[in-house]
């Protein structure tokens, strides 16, 4: 697909140094692990002391792994220009003429991507392991495997033999930006907003790096670390700044009511339209780490869920999701965010699980609002698939039944899960099979090690959820 956009829209012109090199430009460059090379685009270009640096996205991965590079980290022998500005189109300027910003010498040659790339080697990113997160897929069976019968005309689309579409992304993903949401899809992709603009931020006793542009106020932006309160989420200029501010500041804990406590983690619930700062303040904060959303100033048609760890200081923001108060689409999660220091220790899970409480207390369904992060839907399905084999691995036939039965809508009402959810998450894991004329769930023994093995210490224990859903639309205003 990407050979196939580069050689559609873009021209190979041999260069031999980087000063040819223009933003829009594709061409490889060095990974920041410094052991392979990945085809990338310059975004922008800036000059830092007669030294030129490149904005590069490397394009087969996250944004979050774009970056400022210096000249050393180009390889100039291998570079794709966009057809409008080719340096070898007559209508273009000619090559020598190409290059808009100052020419500078370049020091080092660079080797070849070919030359560089070793065959077969791990990519060096520190983001997405997708092959420890990949669903268990059922290996033959060692032993004797357990089947449950499904009632077939609840799975059309498996009928239809077409192919499985992602779980959680659906023909959701394709749709336009959504015209409401606390955060909602990107309108305009402009170049400011593909660039990250803060360097750092300072979040009570963490230090973290963002990974997407945010629209903090002009001033703040580009200095070397901004400073958050982490109980009410104002933003300040320097630590000297906050520490006034800390003076000031009484919060210990989010705004809003405490809806759950269980050993150290609670939650708050907190309205968008009573509590529109610290709404507007976590939207800001969290748009440091979500991509595909951009900033609505409008929170009052949401509620936030933000979960705190306790200690003899305060409670501390772990991480939150927002959710429309009313969704026509039964969206259960608008955005849902942990906090990098916090992330990969199951509190993303254990959000997703918050979510499906509440919707167990609402009785609905609900789902994520589409589309999901690469991370979002690693999350999502890894929740999904041990959620649906946990019913189905204790379920047991009743009566004289041969074997377990259970209905889509079965596993539906137990998880508050929707079912386009549940049908996508039984096609990723692979279970189904179609036997004697009906569709069979196949659980082999593999598949049980794995499902205990990946059992959660910490789970959400709805005795502990002090909570009643309000009914929005019967409320003249949110
Ligand atoms: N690489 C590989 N796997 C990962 C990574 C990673 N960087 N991060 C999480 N995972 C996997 C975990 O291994 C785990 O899989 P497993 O159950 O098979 O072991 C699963 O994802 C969930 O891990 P948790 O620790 O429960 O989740 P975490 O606290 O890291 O939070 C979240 C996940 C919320 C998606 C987090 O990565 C995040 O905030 N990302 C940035 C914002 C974002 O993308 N949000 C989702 C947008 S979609 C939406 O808002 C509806
Ligand atoms: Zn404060």
């Amino acid at each position: 697909m990407m050979e196939r956009k580069l050689s559609e829209d873009y021209e190979e012109v041999p260069c031999d140094s980087a000063n040819a090199v223009v933003e829009g430009c594709r061409l490889p460059v060095l990974m920041r692990s410094g052991a392979e090379y990945q085809m990338a685009e310059i975004l922008s270009i800036k000059e830092l002391a007669a030294m030129r640096e490149y904005y590069v996205h490397f394009l087969d991965f996250n944004k979050r792994l774009d970056e400022w590079v210096d000249e050393k980290r180009l390889d100039p022998s291998k570079v794709f220009f966009p057809k409008k500005i080719s340096p070898s189109r007559p209508s273009s300027p000619v090559a020598g003429d190409v290059p808009t910003l100052p020419l500078l010498a370049t020091t080092s040659s660079t080797p070849s991507l070919n030359k560089k790339k070793k065959q077969g080697q791990k990519r060096p990113y520190d983001e997405i392991d997708r092959s420890s997160s990949q669903p268990p897929t059922p290996a033959p069976s060692p032993g004797p495997a357990t089947p449950i019968t499904l009632i077939k005309e609840e799975i059309p689309d498996l009928l239809s033999g077409g192919p499985a579409t992602p779980a959680g992304q659906g023909a959701a993903t394709t749709a336009g930006p959504r015209t409401t949401g606390s955060l909602m899809m990107h309108s305009n992709d402009d170049v400011v907003t593909r660039m990250k603009n803060i360097e750092m931020i300072e979040l009570g006793k963490h230090r973290i790096k963002p990974w997407y542009f945010a629209p903090y106020p002009q001033e703040l932006v580009h200095l070397p670390c901004i400073y958050i309160c982490e109980f009410c989420l104002k933003y300040r200029k320097s630590a000297k700044a906050l520490e006034r501010h800390l003076l000031k500041c009484k919060l210990r804990h989010p705004p809003g009511n405490e809806i759950y406590r269980k050993n150290n983690i609670s939650v708050f619930e907190i309205d968008g339209r009573k509590n529109k700062q610290y709404s507007q303040n976590l939207c800001l904060l969290a748009k440091l780490f979500l991509d595909h959303k951009t900033l609505y100033y409008d929170t009052d048609p949401f509620l936030f869920y933000v979960m705190t760890q306790l200690d003899n200081r305060g409670f501390h923001l772990v991480g939150y999701f927002s959710k429309e108060k009313e969704s026509s689409e039964d969206y259960n999660v608008a955005c849902i965010l942990t906090l990098p220091p916090y992330q990969r220790k199951g509190f993303g899970k254990l959000l997703i699980e918050f979510s499906y409480e509440l919707s167990k207390f609402e009785g609905k369904l609900g789902s994520p609002e589409k589309p999901l992060s690469d991370l979002g839907l690693l999350s999502y399905r890894s929740y999904w698939s041990h959620t649906i084999l946990g019913i189905l691995f204790t379920h047991k036939a009743s009566g004289d039944q041969e074997r377990p039965q259970i209905t889509i809508n079965e596993i539906c009402e137990l998880t508050s899960m929707k079912k386009e959810d549940v049908i996508s998450t039984l096609q990723t894991l692979g279970v189904i099979s179609y036997y004697k004329g009906g569709f069979v769930i196949v659980l082999t023994p593999e598949m049980g090690k794995n499902h205990e093995k990946s059992s959660r210490l910490t789970k959400i224990d709805p005795k502990h959820l002090h909570w009643t859903p309000k009914d929005w639309s019967k409320r003249a205003k949110w």
